[in-house]
């Protein structure tokens, strides 16, 4: 059955990105010309996503709004004479349908992602958090291939991997492949956010991850691990630890993953799609040299 349903946590309280993040979602933050959240839509899409499920909390209800069809903007646009702009707002047409729960207390990504539970029922889902964007414009497909290997091993869960620098590993998930890791690999071990000296390689989770039901039965029995939290992490460690089928699939070269959580990898991230925006891009290099010289 192919998988056409994806979750979406979206419920996390963004305090790393105090004040932006006070009163509005750290998911709408802008990237180039989308918000966070509608590029990772826009890839679910791609990916052959049909149902978004959001895990929302306390002030996201922009996320809801933003992929409601506006009508009384629509016809703004046309009676004032900017129908150009209808361009625009073509995502809200996306063959799409969206649903939205809450996750009334923020226990971690964990629990965000069981609050999903008694709508995925027993269906294979995508999980993609909604503050990480793959891939600079459009151009990432890592979900599609992540969804053919899941399908293909018959696996209970396939992960998002790229590489990260040593001193990053204690910020991430990080994985131990049984054997060398190729571009697809199973997992042995996975480790949330290790110690320099204790991390078993550089493979860092790369925010997205295709499940069976299993991983709710496991999310049941989870207990807070690191920060008090429920980590999805160590549910996949005990889905590993008991036999299960968890593969990894590593992110292709150039094919990035900008989380932006914090404020360093937020700059970065909207500094390089600003640069590449196709009518302004020019500029902003020119203004950037300028400044830097
Ligand atoms: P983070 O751990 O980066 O988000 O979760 P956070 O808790 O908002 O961050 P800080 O540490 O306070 O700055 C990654 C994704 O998982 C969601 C977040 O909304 C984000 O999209 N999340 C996290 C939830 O939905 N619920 C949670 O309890 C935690």
């Amino acid at each position: 059955m192919p998988i056409d349903l994806a979750v979406v946590p979206v419920a996390g309280r963004g305090t790393r990105l105090l004040p932006l993040t006070k009163s509005q979602p750290k998911e709408m933050l802008p990237v180039g010309r989308r918000p966070v959240v509608q590029h990772v839509v826009e890839e679910m899409v791609r990916s052959g996503v049909r149902r978004i499920l959001f895990i929302t909390g306390a002030a996201k209800s922009a996320i809801e709004n933003h992929f409601d069809i506006d009508a009384e903007l629509i016809s703004h646009l046309r009676e004032s004479g900017k129908e150009d702009l209808l361009a625009e707002l073509a995502f809200e047409r996306e063959n799409v349908d969206y649903y939205f729960t809450r996750q009334r207390r923020q226990l971690g990504l964990g629990h965000a992602v069981l609050c999903a539970a008694p709508m995925v029922g027993d269906d294979p889902f995508v999980v993609a958090l909604g503050d990480t964007i793959i891939g600079l414009n459009d151009s990432s497909d890592v979900t599609r291939r992540m969804i053919d290997e899941f399908d293909r091993r018959g696996a209970d869960a396939v992960i998002a991997f790229q590489e990260v620098a040593a001193e990053d590993v204690v910020h991430y998930g990080i994985a131990e492949s049984e054997g060398k890791p190729g571009d697809v690999f199973r997992l042995k071990r996975i480790v949330e956010k290790p110690a320099i000296k204790e991390a078993p390689s550089r493979l860092a989770v790369a925010a997205r991850y295709v499940f069976g039901p299993r991983i709710f039965e496991t999310l049941r029995t989870t207990q807070a691990g690191k920060g008090g939290e429920i980590q999805l992490t160590d549910a996949i460690e005990q889905l590993i630890a008991a036999g299960r089928g968890v593969y990894g699939v590593r992110l292709a070269a150039g094919e990035s993953r900008y989380d932006i959580g914090n404020y360093e990898s937020y700059y970065r991230t909207f500094l390089e799609f600003a640069l590449a925006d196709p009518q302004y891009g020019g500029e902003v290099r020119a203004a950037l040299k300028r400044m830097l010289d």
